[in-house]
């Protein structure tokens, strides 16, 4: 068993694991037998499955189209590539996960980092239209944790009114809303990760949707190496193997089919903790994540001054079998040695973010007392300064 598992079971066995994965017997059941009939037919990949998926979470969108990838990851590369950004700048956010940056670089565009607002995580659009430049091609927003910024319309105006794109990296924001509208409204693109953390899993898997014909054409293009058309060797664009497997596809299928729910239970979970908060009166919440508009894909809080978040997940750990989830996210991108060469500038509200937030369990899993249960425990902990 190497570390990575071991780890896995540990936190399955805690009385609040920081994330679970839920599929029950009747899932497990529908799966296999997709798969099965995947195994019988010997359409393994770009097969029915996969349109289903499609079609399935284009609708649940409401999006004209909906292209299957291999991962989020390749989802962004996809649809920038689709844009042409090459030599190009693409403003995305400090704080943001490695790939939603890396996807520019790969994509031959120059990523440009724009600091965070502290109420919804997001990039900040002031910041954003300090660093246009005549180079920039677009925007790439990430809707942190699962909440959508209300920022989100005027930067969408913005970016209309200088010519340039804007592409929503939603890869925490399955099923997430804002002012009722599905977060993918926005943007030319929205691109979607189905990795195990998510709110739905397909186990690896990523989806583009987009009411743009050209787009999702091209993307279809570049997802299958490049080829013009499944049975051909006739290649038009510099694509790679970015295809999603009918296997993968049939879990993303029974995924989806339980979306509502599981966003239902993770938003009474979310709901508890709000209450429970503001009875301890321990934690600052940012004041954009509202339980009836993010999925909670993450519930993120502000810890006090003075209280340090290594000890204090490590008490949790210890003292009460509690895990305090991955931050959304530890280390703001100009941070990370990878993009030395992008770091240029001060990021005070990512920093900010960065360090002082705390995320709390949440699953589709948990329940109200659960929720409970793990501020209770903070509350035991933070008022004495939380020595491990
Ligand atoms: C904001 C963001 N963008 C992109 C990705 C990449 O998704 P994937 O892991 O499916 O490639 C992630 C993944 O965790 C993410 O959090």
């Amino acid at each position: 068993m190497d570390a990575a598992e071991n780890n896995y079971r540990v936190e399955e066995c805690m009385r609040v694991p920081a994330a679970s994965i839920v599929f029950d017997d009747a899932d497990i059941k529908e799966a296999l037998g997709l798969i099965e009939s995947s195994l019988r037919s010997g359409q393994l990949t770009l097969g029915p499955h996969g349109r289903q998926f499609e079609e399935s979470f284009g609708k649940r969108c409401g999006r004209k189209h909906a292209v299957a990838v291999s991962s989020g990851t390749s989802a962004i590369e996809i649809v920038l590539r689709t844009l042409g950004v090459e030599g190009r700048e693409v403003i995305v956010p400090d704080n943001t996960f490695f790939a939603t940056a890396a996807a520019v670089q790969h994509a031959g565009g120059i990523p440009v980092f724009a600091d965070a607002v502290r109420d919804t995580l997001a990039i900040s659009v002031d910041d954003v239209l300090a660093r246009v430049t005549p180079k920039t091609a677009g925007v790439v927003v990430v809707h942190i944790g699962g909440i959508v910024s209300p920022e989100l319309p005027r930067l969408e105006a913005e970016c209309r009114a200088r010519g340039l794109f804007l592409l929503c990296d939603a890869a925490h924001a399955h099923g997430a809303t804002l002012d009722g509208r599905d977060a993918s409204d926005w943007g030319i693109a929205s691109t979607y990760s189905f990795y195990p953390t998510k709110v739905m899993t397909s186990g690896e898997g990523g989806m583009i949707v987009t009411d743009d014909d050209t787009i999702a054409e091209t993307a279809r293009v570049f997802r299958d190496q490049g080829k013009a058309g499944f049975t051909s060797n006739f290649h038009t664009q510099l694509g790679a193997n970015w295809r999603l497997s009918d296997i993968h596809a049939a879990l993303g299928i029974v995924q989806l089919r339980r979306l509502d729910e599981f966003i239902a239970k993770r938003r009474a979970v979310a709901s508890s903790y709000v209450d429970a908060i503001a009875r301890e009166g321990l934690l600052e919440l940012p004041g954009g994540q509202h339980v009836d508009e993010s999925n909670f894909y993450k519930f993120v809080a502000y810890l006090p001054d003075g209280v340090e978040r290594a000890p204090l997940k490590q008490a949790m750990r210890e003292q009460f079998e509690v895990g305090l989830s991955g931050e959304v996210y530890e280390f703001p991108l100009h941070r990370q040695p990878v993009f030395e060469a992008f770091s240029s500038g001060n990021f005070p509200g990512a920093d900010d973010v960065c360090a002082r937030q705390v995320c709390l369990p949440v699953s589709a899993r948990m329940t109200p007392a659960d929720a409970t249960y793990v501020v209770e425990s903070l509350a035991r902990l933070i008022p004495t300064g939380v020595t491990a």
